[in-house]
């Protein structure tokens, strides 16, 4: 059987190689996060996607963040090492339904999660992350905002930003989402004292109760930087693993062990091996007229977003 560093260095000879660049999104499994060129949260990888100088962008992660990468570097060959890697949160709404939403809302700006297909991006004003939603929005000329599609984060947003008045739709994480109250008083009954630090992406109620809520890194740099020793981590299960393994003096509890999302757990390192040798993954296709139309939503967020 080959050692996971044999794949690891075939890895990375291989890329050097062909001259591609591996981006992971921190979702991905230590032993992928290792091979990457760059690891982050969305708007990080975003903003790597229009720096990298590499012809060849592997995206470790799932379609909407390689498809970022395709609009904001048409000219690179862009791949997913497993096609199927989609997040379900992308295609809660299709653009007809986006359509009658924009009539039904005239006059407001139409701001989407990145989490959003590159089709659905072609009709929204501003794209937001996570990290960014509440700096960018705060910057927008208008008092109106329709924000989609989910309505977990718009909530958290919404509250940071009172003045503004928002419309949202039904959407959200299923993997956050899944996250309750009680679970989240389990946790804390279990390890009394240990601090809560949550994604946005999670109902209103688990942020509520929460010490720090923040995008996938900034969990991880608060996580790092703070002078506590034990937090009850709530979002993908694998950030709880990354802190442990970068933070051994420290003790890291998932709010419940089915925090994971099997849509980022889809891509396994040996389909990385198989994408760089060009015998497996799927090369992202857009035609230039969704990528021309798309960008301009991405363009603001990196614009807005700094
Ligand atoms: P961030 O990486 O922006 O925290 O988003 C988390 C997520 O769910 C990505 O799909
Ligand atoms: Fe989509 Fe949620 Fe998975 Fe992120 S964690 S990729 S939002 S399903």
């Amino acid at each position: 059987m080959k050692l996971i560093r044999d794949i690891q260095e075939e890895i990375i000879r291989l890329k050097k190689e062909k001259d591609i660049c591996i981006l992971a999104h921190c979702y991905q499994s230590d032993d992928i996060m290792e091979v990457a060129d760059f690891t982050g949260d969305s708007f990080g990888l975003a903003k790597k996607a229009a720096q990298s100088g590499h012809k060849n962008v592997i995206m470790c992660g799932v379609r909407f963040m390689a498809e970022t990468v395709k609009i904001l570097a048409p000219e690179k060959r862009v791949y997913l090492p497993r096609g199927e890697a989609g997040c379900p949160m992308a295609e809660q709404l299709d653009i007809d339904m986006l359509r009658q939403l924009k009539e039904m809302y005239e006059g407001y700006t139409v701001v989407c999660y990145i989490n959003t297909t590159a089709e659905l991006k072609t009709l929204c004003d501003v794209c937001v992350t996570s990290s960014s939603a509440v700096k960018i929005i705060r910057q927008i000329d208008n008092d109106k905002i329709l924000f989609i599609p989910d309505c977990n984060l718009g909530d958290y947003v919404s509250k940071q930003i009172p003045e503004k008045q928002f419309k949202f739709i039904q959407g959200g994480c299923p993997t956050h989402a899944r996250l309750t109250v009680n679970d989240v008083k389990n946790a804390k009954a279990a390890h009394p004292g240990a601090l809560l630090l949550t994604h946005p992406e999670c109902r209103p109620e688990v942020v509520a109760m929460s010490d720090f809520v923040g995008s996938t890194t900034e969990i991880m740099d608060f996580a790092a930087n703070s002078p506590e020793k034990a937090f009850i981590i709530g979002t993908e299960s694998s950030i709880c693993s990354h802190l442990g393994m970068s933070h051994p003096d420290k003790l890291f509890f998932p709010i419940t062990k089915d925090c994971v999302c099997h849509n980022m757990k889809v891509t396994n390192l040996v389909d990385v091996l198989h994408c760089v040798q060009g015998v497996d993954g799927e090369e992202i296709d857009l035609d230039s007229d969704t990528i021309s139309k798309a960008k301009v939503c991405i363009d603001e967020m990196l614009r807005m977003g700094g």
